[in-house]
This record gives C-alpha cells, sequence and structure tokens, in this order.
C-alpha cells in the first residue's frame, strides 16, 4: 500500500470523513504502519505470546465463554468484529479454526500484514494458521454462509473506547478509522439466523446487553463481560 493519496481512496471508498486523512500508511523495515506524523501503529501479535501459553490460554475470559460443552476438536468460529485480532488469535491458540471479517479497508491491510508477520515466528505460527481473513461486511457474509460456525464471536466499538483518556495513546490512531458496527441488531441477528451453537459478545461490564437480548449466561472480568447466548441444535 501506498502513500497518503492512496490512503485517502481507501478511506473514500469506505465513505470516511475528510478530516481522517491527516492519516498515512507506509512501510517500515518489514511491517505496514499507519502513522499521523508522530505516531506509529502497526498489527503485532508478539505481545500476545505470553498470553496464548499454555496453561495461561485456560484461563482467558474469552476462551472460557467460546467453550462448548462437551465439543474439543475441531471447533470452528467467526470473528464478524475482528479489528487487529487479538481476540480471534485467543481462540486459534486455543484450537478454533476462525474466520475473521473486517470490514475497514485499513484496519483489514493493517491486520493482514500483521498477520503474515507472525506467521514466521513459532509461538505464533500454528494459531495463525488456523486464522483466515476476509475483507468485507459480516452482516451480509454471514447471511450467506452454508455451515454454521460453532461460535459467532461479536465484539462492536465500545463507546467507552471513544473515550481518548482509556486508551493507549497510538491506539487513538485507529480509532480515528473504526467505524462502529452501522447496525449491531442486524449483526446480532444475522449470527442467530446463521445457527451456530453459541454466540459470544464482548461488552463493558455494566452496558446493555447488545439489541436487548438476554444471554444464556455472562463470564465477568474488572471491566469487560462476554454475555453467551447458548443456541440449543
Ligand atoms: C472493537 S473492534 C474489534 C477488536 C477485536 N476484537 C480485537 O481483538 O482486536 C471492532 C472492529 O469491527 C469492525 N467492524 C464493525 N462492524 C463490522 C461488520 N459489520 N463487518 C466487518 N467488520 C466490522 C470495525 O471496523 C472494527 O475494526
Amino acid at each position: 500500500m501506498g502513500q497518503t493519496e492512496e490512503l485517502k481512496e481507501l478511506l473514500r471508498q469506505n465513505g470516511t470523513e475528510i478530516d481522517r486523512t491527516g492519516l498515512e500508511i507506509k512501510k517500515e523495515d518489514d511491517a505496514l504502519v499507519l502513522t499521523d506524523g508522530r505516531m506509529t501503529l502497526s498489527c503485532d501479535f508478539t505481545h500476545m505470546i505470553p498470553r496464548i501459553k499454555q496453561g495461561r490460554l485456560q484461563s482467558e475470559l474469552i476462551v472460557r465463554a467460546a467453550k462448548i460443552k462437551g465439543i474439543e476438536d475441531d471447533l470452528t468460529a467467526v470473528d464478524a468484529t475482528a479489528g487487529f485480532g487479538e481476540d480471534s488469535l485467543l481462540l486459534a491458540a486455543a484450537g478454533f479454526s476462525v474466520i475473521l471479517y473486517e470490514y475497514d479497508p485499513v484496519i483489514a491491510a493493517l491486520l493482514r500484514d500483521g498477520l503474515r508477520r507472525a506467521a514466521d515466528i513459532p509461538e505464533l505460527s500454528e494459531a495463525v494458521g488456523r486464522m483466515k481473513l476476509r475483507e468485507e461486511n459480516s452482516i451480509t457474509a454471514i447471511q450467506k454462509m452454508n455451515e454454521p460456525p460453532d461460535v459467532i464471536y461479536l465484539d462492536p466499538m465500545f463507546p467507552e473506547r471513544q473515550k481518548s483518556g482509556l486508551i493507549k495513546k497510538k491506539f487513538q490512531l485507529l480509532q480515528q478509522l473504526e467505524r462502529p458496527c452501522e447496525d449491531e441488531g442486524a449483526l446480532v441477528r444475522a449470527a442467530y439466523d446463521a445457527g451456530p451453537r453459541k454466540i459470544v459478545i464482548k461488552r463493558p461490564l455494566k452496558a446493555a446487553s447488545l439489541a436487548d437480548i438476554k444471554p444464556s449466561y455472562s463470564i465477568k472480568g474488572k471491566s469487560i463481560r462476554y454475555d453467551c447466548i447458548v443456541i440449543p441444535r
């Protein structure tokens, strides 16, 4: 990917406003980076290595939330809101084959680049080998799916995440690109209609449930929770 003009074009195609175009995408060493001229941000999975170590992985809330009683092998998941793919990596490390959907072309390009580099890192390569990225809107993609996955995972953007004080400075760059899911209700409905065994939704701890659907149960952390909707087959 090239310099500012190309990024502007990507953003235009994506319906993004002009004021986001102070950003630039460029190659730095081997990595694709997003920069505003002061800070840079790339998709880098290396900081996740300690979290995917056996012994620690099973205590990750998302791994506990995505577990399916009585099934351990050949599990499949769809991450309908991939972002930088960190949650997907945890699921893939726990054995899920994961299809990641990301509709923002810039985030998808950064994620694709992060996955490419992670594939060469021994501690990450096995899990990354189970992750497939699709750059498209997950709502329509899920509606067209023939085989339902075991789990559909949703992490639409939190309102809280938009408060700059709460996130690391460089992730503020990413937030200039991230668009909240336009229709969270349609996302949950598409997930339901696809017929997975479980839908897992990441929420801020105190937020209302997504689309007002009461979860079967929730797994709570300090600031977030995972609402789990079990769908009998
Ligand atoms: C809060 S972030 C997800 C973070 C992610 N769970 C992680 O671990 O890095 C939400 C992402 O979902 C994407 N997104 C929202 N709605 C989408 C949709 N309908 N289809 C595809 N991507 C979507 C946004 O562009 C954004 O990058």
